[in-house]
């Protein structure tokens, strides 16, 4: 999946159509062009220096002879329509070549966001938001700049100075050669500048990138950042990433422009050195002063095509480094993708859920979870308790596939889940998240992520979570916004609204991760009051740390050090002396019982 300039290419080949008719646009813009440079100049001898030739006589013969303003408008209206026609057809060329490019990067683009709904989530927590943005901002616009200006251009450029260069020769071949061995230097010496530039472009992309990354962590956690008084410490932060930029882009900007200025230089160094060589033809040579007007004008033609392969240079370093950039992303690991072979959940109400011998780590060194075993019946409610830290969280992420184990299996209805796809084990096992995090949009939306779900259903959902007086009592009902990860909410209503959240989707197994915690008791107890009919039937898992909760659970399983300590049935557990009883006596205050 990874992005080269070939993989490139082959894409631009696939729209064969444009990419013909742009070739063919581009050749009969520089056969339109060649000849505008040459016309007047050849007046300069054929009617000021009295000596008619190619121009003057072909228009005596389509049209009689005309005094010397007549030539002279004739020859300026052909210049004219010449430079006008080829600035239609650049115009249609450059749109045609846009279109090829646009869509290039469109895919680009695309694949970059379906490489990212595959990307394994530790992968992904192992770089930051920022840097995939700017991958998106900068490094795909770096690439598409490469694409819509260079490519078109490059072809225009070349075959720009192949025509100049027949011209030239036909001309005066001795010149010419000259004119078109040396120029060829120029654009070597300049090439060597090009690469110090894209060196300097990507010390400055770095400090983007770390500038962005830093200013939408502060921005983010701007409440938490007030909170702990420390505004000023974290803005200063983010005045020396932007000091940075700043001498980053000084460097890049003032080196560039020497590069740029120098390559220039050289240019105009070989331009007077070629027009000496034009005079020097005319004085010992066989040259007309026409003629030498005319290479004069030629070498200004060149010009231009000379600068934009140049260019083409810059941006074609920047796109590479862009391309490596992005293909970072391709690099990335992906989740596993299993194969739709058996579902358990058809027609089924709930499901068992096993782990066998299950070894995890998040960074292939420390084991957080070491062998673990659990049989959880059909059905059945399940509560797993332990210390914070103890691997409760990571546990419960194992279940619905977040990652994969290191050892060990997951077995649904003793199906391995490697047979049933981790799509189908998410529709239907549901993780309400001990961080909950919401949509900065409605309530509805918040419910639904963008699913068809009629209004009543909805609303049923938030009544059995809780939540039916707070939305009745709301001016915009479900379309009330709850603010930027659901800031305008309560600690306790963003947990019921994911809970609601959950109950929408209706899943066969229920896992929940200390979803109540900022509930007060009472409207805890109110809320698995209401879902116990949803619940019922309903193979759920529950991680809490309150007594009340855990008590309601046919079966304890007591997770100490990433590993099973005890395990057993409420009652059997805090008879026992054990991790089990030690770990509940702290909890005996009023509050938990
Ligand atoms: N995404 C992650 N990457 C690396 N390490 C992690 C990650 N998430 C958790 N850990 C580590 O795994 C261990 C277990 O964390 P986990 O979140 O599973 O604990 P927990 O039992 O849910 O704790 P709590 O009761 O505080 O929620 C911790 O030591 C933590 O540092
Ligand atoms: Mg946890």
């Amino acid at each position: 999946m990874r992005y080269s300039f070939k993989k490139i290419l082959k894409e631009i080949l696939k729209y064969k159509k444009e990419f013909i008719i742009a070739n063919i646009i581009a050749i009969l813009a520089v056969l339109v062009s060649t000849p505008a440079p040459l016309l007047m100049p050849l007046l300069v001898d054929e009617v000021l220096l009295k000596k008619p030739g190619f121009l003057t006589e072909h228009i005596d013969k389509l049209i009689g002879h005309q005094e010397a303003y007549g030539y002279i408008l004739i020859v300026l209206f052909m210049t004219l329509f010449l430079r006008t026609l080829f600035y239609g057809l650049t115009v249609l060329h450059d749109y045609l070549f846009s279109i090829i490019s646009k869509n290039i990067t469109y895919k680009i683009r695309k694949d970059m966001l379906s490489q990212i709904s595959k990307i394994s989530l530790n992968e992904y927590e192992s770089i930051g938001s920022g840097t995939i943005s700017s991958m998106f901002l900068i490094d795909v616009a770096t690439i598409e700049t490469f694409l819509g200006m260079s490519i078109s251009k490059l072809i225009v450029s070349i075959l720009t100075i192949i025509g100049v260069g027949i011209v030239l020769l036909l001309i005066n071949w001795k010149l010419a050669l000259f004119i078109l061995l040396v120029n060829p230097f120029v654009v070597v010496l300049s090439k060597k500048f090009a690469r110090k530039v894209s060196y300097y472009k990507k010390e400055e992309n770095k400090t983007f990138e770390s500038f962005t990354e830093a200013l939408s962590e502060t921005l983010e956690l701007f409440r938490q950042i007030r909170a702990s008084n420390q505004e000023e410490r974290f803005i200063k932060r983010l005045f020396k990433e932007a000091l940075e930029i700043k001498k980053a882009g000084i460097a890049f900007a003032y080196k560039s422009d020497v590069a740029l200025r120098f390559s220039f230089l050289l240019f105009l160094g070989g331009f007077e050195i070629f027009r000496a060589a034009s005079i020097f033809t005319v004085a010992y040579g066989d040259l007309t002063i026409g003629l030498m007007l005319a290479i004069f004008g030629y070498l200004w033609v060149m010009m231009s095509p000379v600068q934009e392969i140049l260019n083409i240079q810059y941006s074609y370093h920047n796109a590479k480094r862009a391309l490596d950039r992005i293909n970072k992303l391709f690099d990335m690991e992906k989740e596993p993708s299993y194969p739709h072979l058996k579902n358990p959940f058809k027609d089924k109400k709930t499901n068992s859920v096993k782990i066998e011998n299950a070894v995890f780590s998040y960074d292939n060194n420390v084991d957080i979870l070491k062998n673990i075993n659990l049989d959880i019946k059909e059905g059945n409610k399940v509560a797993i308790v332990g210390a914070s830290g103890s691997g409760k969280t990571t546990l419960a992420q194992i279940m619905v596939g977040f990652y994969p184990l290191k050892k060990g299996e997951l077995l649904i209805d003793e199906i391995n889940v490697k047979e049933i796809g981790l799509d189908v084990l998410r529709e239907h096992i549901y993780l309400v998240l001990q961080n909950p995090l919401l949509f900065n949009d409605t309530i509805r939306f918040n419910l639904t992520l963008g699913k068809p779900i009629e209004d009543e259903k909805i609303l049923e959902a938030l009544r059995l979570a809780q939540l039916g007086d707070m939305i009745e009592s709301l001016k915009d009902g479900l379309d009330t916004k709850v603010g930027k990860n659901g800031m305008k909410l309560s600690g306790g209503q963003r947990q019921r609204i994911s809970i609601a959240r959950m109950i929408v989707q209706n899943p066969n197994v229920v896992i929940l991760d200390e979803s109540t915690s900022a509930l007060d008791i009472h409207t805890e107890e109110n809320l698995f009051e209401a879902l116990k009919d949803f619940l019922k039937d309903k193979t759920t898992v529950i991680i809490a740390h309150r007594l009340s909760t855990i008590r309601q659970a046919d079966y304890v399983y007591m997770l100490e050090n990433g590993t099973i300590s005890e395990e057993g049935t409420f009652e059997e557990l805090i008879k026992k002396e054990g991790s089990f009883s030690n770990h509940i006596k702290g909890k005996k205050d009023a509050r938990y019982h």
